[in-house]
């Protein structure tokens, strides 16, 4: 039997990106949500369209709060949940002092559940629907993972890391044995529900050639999977590819080498680029996951908006946790804010949003699947509270503009500015209630 939900409150959503159109958002004060079996059937104006709602639909009354798409945070290591906010004198000694040992602990598919379902939890309470998602080395850390959003109908992407040098021996794969296993595991959890695999070399010097050549392969090989990497995060890391492949242009030119530069691939950082990277990227529609609560955490740098944004970069926003600092897009939104000023560049509410919704979900060639209110889009959203906090009450009672509101929202909100999140049109998180959804 068909099943109407409704939702009224404030809604925005995006239809393009509004650093380069006029018309690039829907913004229904008094709006209305309307949810079909789990999608999108309308987004509009509560007086147009509550006269037409079919027979029996629930209305949810959110009024005084704001429903925004689901976030999306394109890059992020669920294995570090537990060691987020570990200090260390950059990238390299923080991956050797804390990350690997860590990992470590995924050889146990029990560990492997146990924070697979913590780290959901924590981005629905954060308002984030769909991620990026690096599991280990173990396969069993991708069969948790995917096995944990699957069971909660989460449109995830997500896979098992690449690395067969350079990396302690109790995390070591091998060239062919990695993408083999890889390619077990895209054949049973690619569009399994709503589960993505991404191919996951974890950063070329964690990569012999051979292994970045198969993986290249796997990638053409399945052309519809996503293909996610580090790269130019720090000086040091840099100078290091430059000495493992002094035969390549750029680091990014390692990958572009093995064919890991396409559609659907993401990389994270993209700080140490030079302009023919920033045109490889635009040319092969590959994205950068920005991660400012980590660059900024491990000392590495500022992403340059105003290099990328003349190149077209395709862009999306990240947490990269555990070198990030929080789960929350809207905190990730504070940080991008003022690296984005550092560098001369002004970036508006409105286009951090874009970022964390339609942005991302274009990044991985997502529109049309999540990311907005259109006709059919999955019903993943989430229910902003701009009385959260005592202080963002008091300042959201003084914005005298769209803008400003999205601007206070983004600067002073976190997991407590999200008073609910919903997927695939099913409630998965209630503020004050803790785990996940109890009724609808
Ligand atoms: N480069 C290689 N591995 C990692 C990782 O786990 N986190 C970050 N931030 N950079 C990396
Ligand atoms: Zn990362």
């Amino acid at each position: 039997m068909t099943q109407h939900q409704a939702y009224r409150a404030s809604i925005l959503h995006f239809t393009a990106d509004p650093a380069f159109n006029d018309d690039a958002y829907a913004w229904h004060e008094d709006g209305l949500l309307v949810i079909e079996d789990g999608r999108v059937k309308a987004a509009g104006d509560h007086a147009q369209l509550h006269k037409d709602l079919p027979q029996g639909t629930v209305v949810h009354d959110y009024r005084g709060k704001l429903i925004v798409p689901g976030f999306i945070d394109t890059h992020v290591h669920y294995p570090q949940t537990d060691m987020i906010a570990s200090p260390a004198p950059g990238l390299l000694p923080w991956l050797d002092t804390y990350t690997f040992p860590t990992e470590r602990k995924f050889d146990d598919p029990e560990h492997a559940h146990d924070v697979a379902r913590f780290f959901l939890d924590e981005l629905l309470r954060c308002g984030t629907t769909t991620a990026m998602v690096y599991c280990t080395v173990h396969p069993n850390s991708v069969n948790a993972f995917f096995g944990e959003s699957h069971k909660r109908n989460l449109r995830m992407v997500a896979g098992k890391v690449l690395m067969d040098r350079n990396c302690p021996e109790f995390l070591c794969d091998t060239a062919e044995g990695g993408v083999r296993q890889s390619e077990e595991l895209i054949n049973t959890w690619h569009k399994h529900g709503r589960q993505l695999y991404a191919i996951t070399p974890r950063f070329a010097p964690t990569s012999t050639v051979a292994q970045l050549q198969l993986a290249g392969e796997l990638a053409r090989a399945y052309p519809d999977t996503f293909l996610q990497t580090h790269v130019a995060e720090n000086t040091d890391e840099v100078a290091w590819v430059k000495s493992l492949f002094p035969e390549s242009r750029s680091y990014l030119d390692v990958y572009d080498r093995y064919g890991m530069m396409r559609p659907r691939a993401m990389y994270a950082h993209c700080i140490w680029l030079d302009d023919h990277d920033r045109a490889r990227m635009r040319e092969t529609q590959s994205a950068a996951s920005i991660c400012p609560t980590s660059n900024l955490f491990l000392g590495s740098g500022l992403f340059d908006f105003q290099r990328a944004d003349e190149a077209q970069v395709p862009m999306s926003l990240a947490t990269d946790v555990g070198g990030g600092t929080s789960f929350s897009m809207l905190q990730t939104m504070n940080e991008v804010y003022k690296v984005a000023r550092m560098g001369g560049t002004y970036l508006p509410a409105l286009r951090m949003f874009y970022m964390a919704t339609l942005g991302g979900a274009r990044s991985m060639q997502l529109e049309g699947t999540i990311g907005n209110f259109a006709p059919g889009v999955e019903a993943d959203f989430v229910v902003l509270d701009p009385q959260a906090t005592p202080l963002l009450a008091r300042r959201t009672a003084r914005t005298e503009s769209l803008e400003e509101l999205l601007f206070a929202l983004a600067l002073l909100g976190d997991d407590r500015t999200v008073a609910a999140t919903y997927s695939g049109g099913k409630r998965v998180h209630l503020r004050g209630e803790s785990g996940a959804e109890k009724s609808s």
